[in-house]
């Protein structure tokens, strides 16, 4: 038990010397060894599959029991081909056999005032909208352990927020949706298998009582490096964290229409106050 953990932490950390942990049961071992999913085999997914992630997800926390979100299941190859587009042609789009598109939902509870004639004078706020995304990302990431524990993997997809407009037409969402970010979901291929992807070093996200940065130039320092041993061992370009955080982050042009989303959230029906 012991010795998985210090090897599940090496992989956790890129760090050969990492400690293993001292509280330690599958289900950790199952959550350390996540790794996003890029490329699927043909394999159907077992039956039910999707009932019994839906049913992980809404046994998620949930803000007020509000439950204000959904989630599209899409099977359809041709449906699944015009999400790709509008998620910049990402080709495992095409290639899982399921891609769940999650949703911030605040149009069901709109639906309920409008059957008790009430208004909902808190709907239109910021703190609607953040409700609604939190609680689809609780929710997905619990199908995500799910399905991961059934021999399954995913990746998230956020470029489905490149243009939620064309995702709402495409999924016929009414007003008060939108699209938070779509999961690929299928067997993972055994001929491109994923590999666990380093993290900061724990003393760069810890902070004990208050926050405090002390640590954080040498965190920041060995995760360079870490991550940087890490893409070349995959033969890829060996770039560091800093490099990719500065890379991701410098240009507007990055966002790929991301940079609309208020606009086209204010379309959509969102208030934002
Ligand atoms: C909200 C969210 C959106 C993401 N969007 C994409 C995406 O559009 N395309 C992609 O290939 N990976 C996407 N990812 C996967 C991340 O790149 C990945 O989680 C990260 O590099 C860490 O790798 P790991 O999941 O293998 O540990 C996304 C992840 C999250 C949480």
């Amino acid at each position: 038990m012991t010795t998985n953990s210090q090897s599940k932490m090496a992989a956790r950390y890129g760090e050969p010397d990492a400690s293993a942990l001292l509280a330690w049961n599958d289900i950790i071992d199952q959550l350390l060894d996540h790794r996003s999913v890029r490329a699927f085999t043909a394999e159907p997914l077992p039956e039910g599959a999707v009932q019994t992630l839906i049913a992980a997800a809404q046994s998620a926390s949930t803000s007020s029991n509000l439950q204000v979100w959904s989630v599209v299941a899409v099977q359809d190859a041709d449906r699944k081909a015009r999400l790709s587009s509008l998620a910049g042609n990402q080709a495992y789009i095409r290639q899982a056999p399921l891609f769940f598109v999650w949703l911030a939902d605040l149009s069901r509870v709109t639906r309920v005032a409008e059957q008790q004639q009430a208004e909902l004078e808190a709907l239109p706020y910021l703190e609607s909208l953040l409700l609604g995304t939190i609680d689809v990302s609780l929710a997905a990431q619990n199908a995500v352990v799910a399905l991961e524990s059934l021999g399954l993997g995913s990746v998230y997809i956020g470029a489905i927020r490149n243009d939620i407009e064309g995702v709402a037409k495409e999924l016929g969402l009414p007003p008060h949706v939108y699209p938070v970010f779509g999961l690929c979901v299928g067997h993972p291929s055994r001929e491109l298998p994923a590999k666990v992807k380093p993290r900061l070093p724990q003393s760069a996200v810890l902070h004990y009582e208050t926050y405090s940065v002390d640590q954080e130039p040498e965190a920041i320092a060995e995760y360079d490096q870490r991550l940087g041993a890490f893409y070349q061992r995959e033969g890829m370009k060996a770039s560091g964290w800093s490099e990719q955080v500065v890379n991701r982050l410098s240009s507007v042009a990055n966002l790929h229409g991301r940079e609309r989303l208020v606009e086209q959230m204010l379309r959509m029906g969102f208030g934002l106050r």
